[in-house]
Parts: C-alpha cells; structure tokens; sequence
C-alpha cells in the first residue's frame, strides 16, 4: 500500500507549506556543481504540486528564495534568477490544465525585472483557476513580512482608518502577505535541518512540523503522502487537554 492510500482525504490539511532545503548538497554529492541540484529540484517541485492536485490540497507554498539567499555567491544568486525566468512561463499548460492558482509572496519588486514579469504574468493568467493555491515565497523574510504588516496598520492608525483598540490578532494577519490565505497546518523541511530559517514564523504557530532527511531533489510526490499521513496520526490539542479534544 502507498503513503496516498493512507491519507484520509476527509482530513486533509488545507494548507502545506514546504522549506525545500537541500539542492546544493545534493549536486556536491554528485560532484555537480550547486546549480545542478537547483535545476533538480525544479522536477520534485513539479511532483509535489501534481501530488497536491491529485489529493486536492486547497494551499501549497513554497520557500523558493528567502531574503538571506541574496547574499549567496552572485554566480548561484543569478543561476537562480535566470532558472525562475526559465522555468515559471514553462509551467502555464500544466497550471492551466490542472486548475492550479500561481500566486507569490515577499519582497517581489527586489527580483530581477525580467524574472518579476514572468511571474505577475502566469499570477495573472493562473488567476481563473480556483483548485490549488501555488505560493511560492520569493525574497521572502519572514520577519520583514512582519515588521512591513506593523507598518501598514500604523499607517492606518495614523490616517484614522483604524482605532489601536480594534487591533487584533485577526487585523495583524490580514495585513501579512498571506491574508488571504488559511494558516498552514503542515510544515515540511527537507534536507535534516531542524530549523525554521525565517519562514512564516507567525503563520505556523500551530503547525505540525515534519523533518526529513531527504534533500529536496529526492523528495517526491510519495514523500509528500507520507508526510501528510504522518501528520494525520498527530493530535493536534492547542492547548487542551487529550480527552477535550477526543
Ligand atoms: C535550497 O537548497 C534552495 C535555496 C535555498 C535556494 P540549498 O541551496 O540551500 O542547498 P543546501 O542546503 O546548500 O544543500
Ligand atoms: C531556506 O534554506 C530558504 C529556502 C529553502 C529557500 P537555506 O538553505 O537558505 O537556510 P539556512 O541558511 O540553511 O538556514
Ligand atoms: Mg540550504
């Protein structure tokens, strides 16, 4: 029996989110260079977003770039760039064929122009379809993410827009990039680090974590079933106590 015949399709969570760590260290291991993993790990991002629309997860996102990643060597930082540009427009057919919205959170105006306009352009072809929500997070920094929503609620409070005694956890996270979205429920980081490296830190309060060992060009859509089936024997209790929550 495959990890997808043990997944409760009843259960699922609404929202994944993926650190996909572990590109570089695959390549070395080949004795490529990093970019080499990079451009692997395009193919499992493919297998996981099939696999997401094949059980009908409603949120995918995925920690494609973070803010820290720009102080990388140039030579990766542009490899990357160039991968995005390369592989994002590629990906319409499939999107458009599987009902599969692209939408992109983080410092999106720090891209490369030509990389930026690729990605608003399949965001706003991609935007008909209502299946699967594709984020990925792109420049993205967590607590900037934080400190920018901060702002915007200052800015409304300055303007009279808002009263500070109104401000509330559901105010604060509308106004993250993620507004819009439910919170994860699953976080999954491949590559055996046991970090959160900046990543929707207000977002997974509550959420499952679950470390692999695997690196991300390895990781495929099986992969993915066996962490959301592993997450489904979980008791989530926020809190309480196991006989309240059974
Ligand atoms: C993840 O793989 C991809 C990005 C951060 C862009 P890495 O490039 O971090 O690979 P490792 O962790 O060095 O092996
Ligand atoms: C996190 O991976 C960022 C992405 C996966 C895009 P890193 O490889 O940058 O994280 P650290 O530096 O090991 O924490
Ligand atoms: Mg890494």
């Amino acid at each position: 029996m495959g990890y997808k015949d043990q997944i409760d399709l009843l259960k699922l969570p609404r929202h994944v989110a993926i650190i996909m760590d572990g590109n570089g260290r695959w390549a070395k291991g080949k004795g490529k260079l990093r970019v080499f993993g990079h451009h692997n790990g395009v193919l499992s991002v493919r297998d996981v977003v099939e696999g997401s629309c094949e059980i009908g997860l409603e949120y995918l996102t995925l920690y494609t770039f973070s803010s820290e990643n720009w102080n990388r060597p140039k030579l990766e930082v542009m490899a990357i760039m160039e991968l995005l540009v390369s592989t994002i427009p590629k990906e319409i057919e499939t999107f458009m064929k599987n009902n599969v919205r692209l939408n992109a959170i983080g410092e999106l105006s720090m891209l490369p122009p030509k990389c930026h306009k690729e990605l608003i352009n399949v965001i706003n072809k991609t935007s008909v379809n209502n299946g699967l929500t594709l984020t990925l997070a792109l420049s993205y920094s967590s607590r900037r993410e934080i400190v920018q929503a901060a702002k915007a609620i200052a800015l409304k409070v300055q303007e009279g827009r808002l009263a500070i005694d109104d401000i509330d956890e559901e105010i604060f996270e509308s106004n993250l990039y993620t507004g819009n979205m439910p919170d994860p429920e699953l976080l999954i980081r491949t590559s055996g680090e046991f970090r959160i490296s900046n990543y929707l830190l207000w977002q997974i309060a509550y959420a499952e974590l679950y470390f692999t060992n695997k690196l991300w060009p390895d990781f495929r859509r099986e992969d993915f079933f066996e962490a959301i089936a592993d997450y489904q024997k979980r008791e989530r209790r926020f809190g309480l106590i196991s006989e309240q929550v059974n």
